[in-house]
């Protein structure tokens, strides 16, 4: 492995982690993919073979088993760790925040302190728009400032960003870059690797998909009484291969020796607000159905609107979002008939 284009990718098993790995491999990275398995399975891994024709290399390993996660170090000579190993659900984290707090945070130090104990150098941290909470003034821009995290998954990403700023400015061969992703929808145009939630999907979209393929009766929209043009919440949707080429881009620039400091974080989204009814109609348009949908009341911890100034990810990470949300629903649709086998 060249260790300047090694990769190693942690949690590379799941949704933006699969997607990543394929993406980086096209760009000519050298991908090694760790996972336990817990929100994924062989699938994913699968699918970014077949998709890139690559034999990439797999181990099985929990990124909170810090022994396990030695040796991959020792195996593999990369110079740059991509973190996704994380739990991610909003809700649960609020019953389970030790379980939250010993995953998310363990994973993460233990990951920083491999990179320091071998000498390798970028690591690129995988973190949320969920750090701004609801934001006095919209656009975001990565000068926002962050509101108190409301949920220990919140908490865990906006602790893990200081770790990580904590950390390279302490250790001379760290540099770090944390990524704010907005609301990651979608999936890979071959069908091969999507998102595969477990139970009752938290998110839009997966709810959206389900409901269409009949698992489930009828989507709830949460609240359309919101002081937004149609009432209902607004998010930045931001298609997962345009977000897997942000990544690609961050790691470009640190293994370019192109950053100008230790530590930056870029925001990831389209830069446009889209209105939960829009997406929902968008959705039916382009993949021509009609979705039962009802209004229900407001989720308890849902922002009003949220989305992103992009435009230090565009002028300094030299990416910017181009798939039209069109495209991107009827990617997230295909990937739902595949799993389904409705086609
Ligand atoms: C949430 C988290 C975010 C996390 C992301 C991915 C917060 C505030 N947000 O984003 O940190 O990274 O999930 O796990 O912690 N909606 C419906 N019906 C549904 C589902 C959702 O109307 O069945 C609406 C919601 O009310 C919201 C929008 O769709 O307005 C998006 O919801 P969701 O996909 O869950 O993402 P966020 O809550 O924005």
């Amino acid at each position: 492995m060249d260790k300047k284009k090694g990769v190693l990718v942690s949690g590379g098993g799941g949704y933006i982690g699969t997607h990543t790995a394929v993406e980086l491999i096209n760009a000519g990275y050298e991908v090694v993919i760790i996972d336990n398995f817990s929100n994924s399975d062989e699938s994913g891994v699968k699918g970014v073979r077949e998709i890139t024709g690559k034999d990439v290399p797999f181990e099985l390993v929990d990124t909170c088993d810090k022994e396990a996660l030695r040796k991959v170090f020792e195996k593999y000579e990369f110079d740059t760790v991509i973190h996704f190993a994380a739990y991610k659900a909003v809700g649960e984290s609020m019953d389970q925040p030790l379980k939250y707090y010993q995953n998310n945070l363990v994973s993460f130090m233990n990951i920083v302190e491999m990179m320091k104990e071998f000498g390798r150098n970028n690591v690129l941290f995988s973190s949320s728009a969920t750090v701004y909470g609801e934001p006095e003034t919209l656009p975001v821009t990565e000068e926002s400032p962050r509101q108190p995290a409301t949920s220990p998954y919140g908490n865990t990403k906006q602790m893990a960003e200081d770790i990580l700023r904590d950390c390279c400015r302490a250790y001379d061969s760290l540099y770090g870059i944390a990524l704010r992703y907005f609301n990651p929808i979608g999936a890979h145009p071959s069908a091969m690797i999507g998102e595969l939630p477990r139970g009752v999907p938290n998110n839009l979209v997966p709810f959206i998909t389900q409901t269409a393929a009949g698992i489930r009766e009828c989507l709830s929209v949460f609240g359309t009484d919101y002081d937004t043009p149609d009432g209902s919440c607004l998010r930045d949707f931001i298609d997962i291969v345009d977000l897997a080429k942000a990544h690609v881009a961050a790691v470009d620039r640190m293994t370019q020796d192109k950053m100008e400091g230790k530590y930056e974080i870029f925001n990831i989204g389209t830069g446009r607000p889209v209105s939960v009814l829009e997406l929902i109609t968008t959705f039916e348009e382009v993949n021509n159905l009609k979705l039962p949908y009802k209004i229900v009341g407001r989720r308890p911890g849902d922002v009003k609107a949220v989305w992103a100034d992009t435009s230090k990810a565009n002028r300094v990470l030299g990416w910017e979002a181009s798939r039209p949300l069109g495209e991107t629903l009827k990617a997230a649709w295909k990937w739902e008939k595949n799993i389904r086998d409705m086609e």
